[in-house]
């Protein structure tokens, strides 16, 4: 399947004379089966109109950040939610700076800071410009931060200069993303993932629950669709949405997850359990709602079966990863849990002072039976994509017979990919 197809491409023009390649880009993008959306500075809309990006993309094209109406549609933070991918093409030497300087006095700006999916920028500019140390030391900063450069190419340019500068053509563009889209470190391979937290009935309208936002969990599914994996979410109730391609089944109780997990394990090769699964359940379910009569209540309250531990038990197990959050003592509860639990891998962090549960950033100590690494503080998005990563070497490493766990067992995968 093409690399780009059903990819969300969010295009970032700025005001240069390669702006008008970069309408031949969204037709080619599209062509490829991408979904464009376009964002232009005010510049932008003084060498190409909003419209021309319109028809190309087929979408109304986002230029102001402060316009309610635009906003409500979709805002800068929705628009650097949907991207895959955010490519900055053209690129002028003045955006490149306000990037390096963390601005968001703009839309582009805005939504480029917001925005934890690959940046890629496209400089064009005139020669001179490109030389000089300023420009040359943005470029070198962003390079370090992540930031994909693109280009650009020597040759003539608009202002009659010939030299480095020029944009790259489309074509060019195209096999860059491309390639950037194309991590491919779980293609072909099915994932599931459990997020978010479980409501457990007291009565008809209580329940038992916890502080999980399920943005963890569903990050570590997007990434794992942008690895390249085929994944199905199964989530309790949050308020997010479906990370693009992934399959979601709603639960919302343990035993109704544990039910939804038990019965799509069989053809998983990688099962993550990012849920907070709640440990009890009220012994019984109240029919109607309970009254406020004495002064204590006390509720009865049952073990949950403990999903992952189940899934790492199968004969046919998965690859299996858990989390722990933990107030306390985190690395040695955590290398606890993967023994216990029999596990693959554990990705633990440790929950309160703004980290972990229901906030945006969070560190991970990922811990397997042969090592360990630290993931430090970052946005969920760029955490959940580093461990999907650690997540894939180390599957790769198994399917090929090289390691075992810490119990000697040799995942029972094999069998699976021999299949
Ligand atoms: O034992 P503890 O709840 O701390 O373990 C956390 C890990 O186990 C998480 O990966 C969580 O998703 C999983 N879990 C589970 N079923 C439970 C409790 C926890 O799958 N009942």
């Amino acid at each position: 399947m093409n690399k780009l197809s059903g990819k969300h491409v969010l295009l970032g023009v700025t005001g240069g004379i390669a702006a008008y390649k970069s309408a031949e880009l969204v037709r080619q993008l599209r062509r490829q089966g991408a979904e464009v959306r376009v964002v232009m500075t005010a510049a932008a809309t003084e060498f190409v109109t909003p419209l021309t990006f319109q028809a190309l993309s087929g979408h109304p094209v986002h230029t102001q950040l402060l316009d309610t109406g635009a906003e409500a549609a979709m805002g800068h933070i929705e628009l650097a939610r949907w991207a895959d991918v955010l490519l900055i093409a053209p690129a002028t030497a003045d955006f490149m700076a306000r990037l390096v300087a963390g601005r968001a006095n703009d839309l582009l700006t805005a939504v480029s800071l917001a925005c934890d999916a690959t940046l890629a920028i496209a400089p064009a500019m005139n020669r001179v410009m490109w030389d000089k140390q300023a420009t040359r030391e943005n470029m070198m900063a962003l390079k370090q931060r992540g930031v994909q450069v693109l280009g650009p190419a020597e040759g003539l340019q608009a202002c009659g200069d010939s030299g480095p500068g020029r944009m790259l053509e489309p074509v060019e563009l195209l096999a860059a993303l491309s390639a950037l889209l194309d991590t491919g470190t779980l293609a072909g391979r099915r994932v599931l993932v459990t997020a978010g937290p479980t409501r457990e009935a007291i009565d008809p309208v209580r329940y038992i629950s916890n502080r999980s936002s399920g943005r963890m969990g569903y990050a570590v599914a997007a990434a794992a669709v942008e690895a390249g994996a085929d994944v199905l979410l199964i989530s309790g109730p949050v308020s997010l949405e479906t990370p693009p391609r992934a399959r979601r089944i709603d639960v919302e109780s343990a035993a109704e997850m544990h039910a939804a997990v038990m019965s799509e394990i069989a053809l998983t090769d990688i099962f993550i359990s990012v849920a907070a699964v709640a440990d009890y359940r009220p012994a019984s379910v109240a029919s109607q709602k309970l009254k406020k009569t004495a002064a204590t209540l006390s509720l009865e309250l049952k073990r949950n079966p403990d999903i992952l531990a189940e899934v790492a038990a199968l004969t046919d197990a998965p690859f299996t990863v858990g989390f722990a959050a933990e107030t306390q003592a985190m690395e040695s509860n955590a290398r606890d849990k993967l023994r216990a639990k029999n596990i693959d891998m554990i990705a633990a962090n440790v929950v309160g002072q703004q980290l972990g549960f229901d906030c945006e950033d969070n560190a991970l100590r990922v811990i397997w039976g042969q090592g360990e690494q630290q993931l430090p503080l970052a946005g969920k998005g760029k955490l959940a994509r580093q461990l999907v990563a650690i997540i894939a070497e180390r599957f790769a490493l198994t399917i090929r017979g090289e390691t075992q766990n810490p119990q000697g067992k040799v995942f029972n995968i094999h069998a699976k990919d021999s299949a």
